[in-house]
């Protein structure tokens, strides 16, 4: 198999894993603007859709696993040539940022917003904020992420 081969496979499997990310990332928070209209409307609906948006963790732990896996193979294949540009450190830095914002405060948000629904409510209303902040943030680092990697500013 000739490198170019393999090297296409890696941004094959880098795009897949961008889409497994990007795509539960804007799902979730379609999933959370419903969940919040609904909870005003009735609470134990609510809590079933949570279930319902609470899995889609799974998915960008998965997306974002290949797009590390085949971030480094891409890396392999380049020689790290990428490694000494400004477009791929900033991006870099991005990545840690996108993933210490799902794992650590996205997810503690949501289980605060699960624990709280499910006992007595309390600081419901600062979650909702919280959550809001997340995904923001998180199209957000998405958004540029993409606009560097594709356009390889200098
Ligand atoms: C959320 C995280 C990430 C997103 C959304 C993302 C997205 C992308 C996209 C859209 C491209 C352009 C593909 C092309 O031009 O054909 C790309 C290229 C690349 N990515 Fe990522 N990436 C991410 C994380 C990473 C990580 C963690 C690494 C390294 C460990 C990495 C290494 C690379 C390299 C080396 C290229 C250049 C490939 C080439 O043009 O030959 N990426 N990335």
């Amino acid at each position: 198999m000739s490198t170019q081969v393999i090297l296409q496979g890696f941004v094959v499997l880098h795009l897949i894993g961008l889409l497994l990310f990007a795509g539960t990332s804007v799902a979730d928070f379609a999933g959370y603007r419903q969940f919040w209209k609904q909870y005003s409307l009735d609470k134990s609906k609510a809590a079933v859709m949570l279930q319902t948006v609470g899995g889609f963790h799974i998915l960008m732990r998965i997306g974002i696993g290949l797009i590390i896996l085949s971030g480094i193979g891409l890396m392999y294949m380049t020689h790290g040539v990428f490694g000494e540009q400004l477009w791929f450190r900033v991006k870099f830095g991005l990545v840690i940022l996108i993933i210490l914002n799902t794992f650590l405060y996205g997810r503690r948000q949501k289980i605060l917003l699960e624990k709280s629904i499910a006992g007595p409510e309390t600081g419901i209303q600062k979650i909702k904020e919280n959550i809001r902040l997340f995904h923001i943030v998180q199209l957000l680092i998405v958004f540029i992420i993409l606009l560097l990697s594709v356009f390889k500013f200098n």
